[in-house]
Order: C-alpha cells, then sequence, then structure tokens
C-alpha cells in the first residue's frame, strides 16, 4: 500500500445507516467526485487520494471539502470551477479565494 502524500475528503452527508441525507450531498457534492478525480489525473497531481466522508459538521458552510496535511477547508464546493480554484491554489501554494473556511 502506498500512502497519500495528501489526501482530500469531500462531504458525502453520510449518516450511520449509510444513506447520504445531508447539505452537501443535496447540494450535489457527490456529483463533483469524478470531475475532482479526472482533474487530479489531467494535472498529474499523484499521490493524492480523494474519499466521501460523513458529515463534517459544518453544514451551514457546505459543501465541505478538506485538505490534510495542509489542514485547509473550504465551503461553499458547489461547481467545476470551485474544484478548479482549489486545486490552482494547492499547486500553486496559496489560498482558493472566496471558499477557504477561516
Ligand atoms: S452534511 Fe456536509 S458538513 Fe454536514
Amino acid at each position: 500500500m502506498t500512502k497519500p502524500t495528501r489526501h482530500i475528503f469531500v462531504c458525502g452527508s453520510f449518516r450511520a445507516s449509510g444513506a447520504p441525507q445531508g447539505v452537501c450531498s443535496k447540494k450535489g457534492s457527490q456529483d463533483l467526485l469524478a470531475y475532482l478525480e479526472n482533474e487530479l489525473a489531467d494535472r498529474g497531481m499523484d499521490g493524492v487520494s480523494v474519499t466521501a466522508t460523513g458529515c463534517l459538521k459544518a453544514c451551514d458552510r457546505g459543501p465541505i471539502l478538506v485538505v490534510y496535511p495542509d489542514q485547509l477547508w473550504y465551503g461553499g464546493v458547489e461547481s467545476e470551477e470551485a474544484i478548479d480554484a482549489i486545486l490552482d491554489s494547492l499547486e500553486s501554494g496559496g489560498a482558493a479565494a472566496g471558499y477557504e473556511l477561516r
């Protein structure tokens, strides 16, 4: 097993029953997973894993995307443009203006 150098967690709003019922899922967070995976591959961002999660307890700011080990939290991630801005920032080492939660 190769451990990822960076891990992107996308809130899938999953509950104990396994059913996604929360805000992030209702706002389409899971629809962006394929786009995120494809963008990572297209950009050659090797070593980055993507995982859908349970509720990340920031529902009012969702959809939520979290990047570790960078400890970056992003909210309002509802579009491919948002994914692009976040990946641009990860590549450049800057912050994705308009999406980073503080
Ligand atoms: S459902 Fe995504 S943070 Fe709660």
